[in-house]
């Protein structure tokens, strides 16, 4: 079946190489006016004319976009969607003065979600995550990267793994699993160094050979950081974890510079992610690799932290920029890409062009699925959201605001608002 897509206003086809853009390309999201898109298979068969399009074309359905703008669907690289409880008990504590970490060395933070997942039948932790993820894809996502992390245990982080399997089966959207078990130190196993090294030992020798067993996983990540684990257990972790087959992330200088930005670029790593705390030499290190940096300004916004990644240092020095919504139930309890794109104009003085790139193509790279989503060009999958707005700039510029119409993966309905608001 070939549908074309007629009357968008605009066309954010972020067309272009399929890869991570760097410094200056960043800021060509390669928007196009007066054009229609082809769809056929599932896949982008032409962007051209609507006289063109229709000749090559005779006989296809079209879907009229009213208007709207058009884009690749958002690619949100970075999430731990799947959890049970809420923490907005913690928003207040911190609102109070009490830190992050310091509510996490009281025995709350990460430590409260595994406490209340450990509790969770599988049955449950889908249910409630098939809701939160429907929520994500109503604002344009397409491609979701999910995380384990708040099980801890090798059962608990099976179980929930195969939870993301299943929503990858139930959900028209994209998913991307990632393997977590390094997200914190159990608190069981924070009772003495022999029983820290136990847990990394149970990381490195069962839960990530089980993982890969199970494929269970795409990509697994460490969270890299003062009193959590250090440089040197997470390089343990994750060479272990491409010993298998896995690729790597890692949540590096989030709240400390701690060498992580360093440690992602000699390792390979896919993505380093947060970097809010990140060095001059974590910046160098990151231009001579490959590693997507990827930040995640809500979270700072909601930790009530005054500081932000250097997005326009990453930008220069030419490390390709991904921006995703860090969706947790702790540090960033919001599914709303548009949201992070005001952030990053705002507060991480990106232009809109970068902003866009950085939750479609480069969010794709972070996820190293660049030659397949993230760019509405011939061969690369359909997956497209459709907003009520004229200018993709008004994207981050109605903050708060979702403008998302309709979402489409592989060419296939995945979203749908039944009536346009403007
Ligand atoms: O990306 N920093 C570590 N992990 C999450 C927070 C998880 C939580 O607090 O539950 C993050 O911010
Ligand atoms: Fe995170």
């Amino acid at each position: 079946m070939i549908t074309l897509f007629v009357n968008a206003s605009q066309v954010v086809t972020c067309a272009g190489p399929a890869r991570g853009r760097r410094g200056t390309e960043m800021n060509d999201a390669a928007v196009r006016t007066d054009v229609a898109v082809a769809v056929a298979s599932g896949s982008i068969a032409g962007v051209g004319s609507i006289a063109d399009l229709r000749s090559r074309f005779a006989g296809a359905e079209e879907f009229d976009c009213e208007g709207g703008v058009l884009t690749p669907g958002f690619v949100d690289s970075h999430t731990h969607g799947v959890f049970g409880k809420l923490r907005y008990d913690e928003q207040e504590l911190r609102a109070a003065g009490l830190d992050y970490m310091e509510i996490a060395r009281r025995g709350g933070g990460i430590h409260s979600s595994v406490r209340d997942l450990r509790q969770r039948s599988e049955d449950e932790l889908f249910a409630l995550a098939e809701r939160r993820l429907r929520r994500l894809a109503s604002f344009g996502t397409t491609t979701v990267e999910v995380k384990s992390g708040y099980g801890l245990t090798l059962e608990d982080e099976l179980k929930t793994l195969r939870v993301i399997a299943r929503l990858a089966k139930a959900l028209p959207l994209r998913i991307v699993p990632t393997f977590l078990g390094a997200h914190e130190i159990p608190l069981e196993h924070r009772t003495s160094s022999a029983a820290r090294r136990d847990y990394i030992d149970l990381l490195v020798r069962e839960m990530i050979p089980a993982v890969a067993r199970d494929r269970l996983a795409v990509f697994a990540d460490v969270f890299c950081e003062t009193g959590v684990y250090t440089v040197d257990e997470t390089r343990e972790i994750l060479t272990a974890a491409r010993g298998v087959g896995l690729l790597m992330k890692l949540h590096a200088d989030e709240l400390t510079s701690a060498g992580g930005a360093e440690l992602a670029a000699s390792l390979g790593a896919t993505s380093a992610d947060h970097l809010a705390a990140v060095s001059d030499e974590g910046i160098e290190a990151l231009s001579h690799a490959n590693t997507v940096a990827t930040l995640l300004p809500g979270t700072m916004l909601f930790l009530g932290k005054p500081k932000q990644a250097p997005a326009r240092r990453f930008i220069e020095a030419g490390v390709p920029v991904a921006l995703a919504t860090d969706f947790n139930p702790g540090t960033s309890p919001t599914a709303n890409v548009s949201l992070i794109l005001t952030l990053g104009v705002s507060q991480l003085k990106m232009s809109a062009a970068e902003v866009m790139v950085a939750a479609t193509v480069n969010g794709a790279a972070a996820l190293a699925l660049a030659e397949k989503v993230g760019q509405i060009a011939p061969g690369f999958s359909a997956d497209l959201a459709l907003f009520d707005v004229s200018d993709f700039r008004e994207l981050p510029y109605w903050y708060g605001d979702n403008r998302c119409v309709a979402t489409f993966v592989g060419g296939k309905p995945c979203y749908a608002r039944d009536l346009a608001v403007t």
